[in-house]
């Protein structure tokens, strides 16, 4: 369910000459990441998302600007601020999800179990309630 999404905070090494935060497999999210993808140059008033996944699970992390991200289980729905870089939202499979209020020059950074696979998406609404039914 969309309980399972959760904010994290992760950690940060502070410096007068700038921050860094790492994100490691095994420690601050749950699954071996085999992909790495970033959407960026969306135009304002642009949503992005409109589907769920089988089985691939992300980790999303606004890694500049900012944008909301809706998450829905086909019963109840979260939403997301996501604006700054050390702050992620870890999203299961079975979750149908929306990304807008995108800042200009945000950053979408997603760590991803899977690689991209079009038979893993679920890209009609209620196809994914139909799916939801089913499991
Ligand atoms: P999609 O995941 O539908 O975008 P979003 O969720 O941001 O709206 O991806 C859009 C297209 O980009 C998709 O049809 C194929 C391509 N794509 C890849 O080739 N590799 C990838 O890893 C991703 C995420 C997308």
């Amino acid at each position: 369910t969309v309980f399972d999404c959760s904010l994290m905070q992760l950690p940060r090494v502070y410096s007068p000459s700038g921050n860094i935060t790492a994100v490691n497999t095994g420690q601050e999210i749950p699954f071996d990441i085999q992909r790495v993808y970033y959407l960026y140059d969306v135009p304002g008033g642009e949503a992005r998302g409109g589907h769920a996944h089988k089985d691939l699970q992300q980790f999303i992390v606004a890694a500049s600007g900012s944008f909301d991200i809706i998450l829905n289980d086909g019963k109840v729905k979260r939403t997301f601020n996501l604006s700054r870089p050390y702050m992620g939202v870890f999203v299961p499979p079975g979750i149908w999800r929306e990304l807008d209020n995108f800042s200009s020059g945000a950053i979408c950074l997603v760590l991803s179990s899977l690689l991209y696979s079009e038979a893993d998406y679920i890209r009609h609404y209620n196809e994914f309630l139909d799916y939801k039914k089913k499991l």
